[in-house]
């Protein structure tokens, strides 16, 4: 969405059917499927999952937040109830503020740490 906005001034909303929204609310879907096995296994099968731990539950929960959010701006703007569409807007900005800072006290900092390792350990094979 970025590049359109801002390289080509190809303003939001867009349309429901434009293929960036599709593939916007499908990978939103993939998502909430996927923290559901997630949390499901975590709850359920807590012998197989291993220990939880803060951080687990944490990177679950605000991913979980922040997609769920993000759904309920774009019903509501297609809904046209712009005085809860905006403040949905911007709890949905405050949960994603608390991922991107969270990154190094959750889960999500297998982004950094996973990558730095791979970098290392293909660099001492070289
Ligand atoms: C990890 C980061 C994010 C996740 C998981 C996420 C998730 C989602 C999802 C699933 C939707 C509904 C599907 C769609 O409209 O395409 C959505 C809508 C939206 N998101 Fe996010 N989002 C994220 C980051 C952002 C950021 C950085 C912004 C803006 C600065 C943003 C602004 C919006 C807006 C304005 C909508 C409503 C779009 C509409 O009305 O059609 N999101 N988000």
């Amino acid at each position: 969405m970025g590049v359109g906005i801002y390289a080509f001034g190809y303003l939001t909303p867009w349309p429901f059917w434009h293929p960036v929204k599709i593939l916007g609310n499908v990978s939103g879907i993939v998502v909430i499927a996927a923290l559901t096995v997630f949390l499901w296994r975590r709850i359920v099968d807590q012998a197989k999952a291993g220990k939880s731990t803060y951080s687990d539950w944490l990177f679950l929960a605000i991913l979980l937040l922040t997609t769920l959010t993000g759904f309920l701006c774009q019903w509501l703007r297609l809904a046209d109830l712009r005085a809860l569409a905006y403040p949905a807007y911007f709890v949905h900005l405050i949960f994603i503020f608390f991922l991107l800072v969270y990154i190094p006290y959750s889960k999500f900092a297998h982004l950094v740490y996973r990558t730095v390792a791979m970098l290392h350990s293909g660099g001492r094979a070289r």
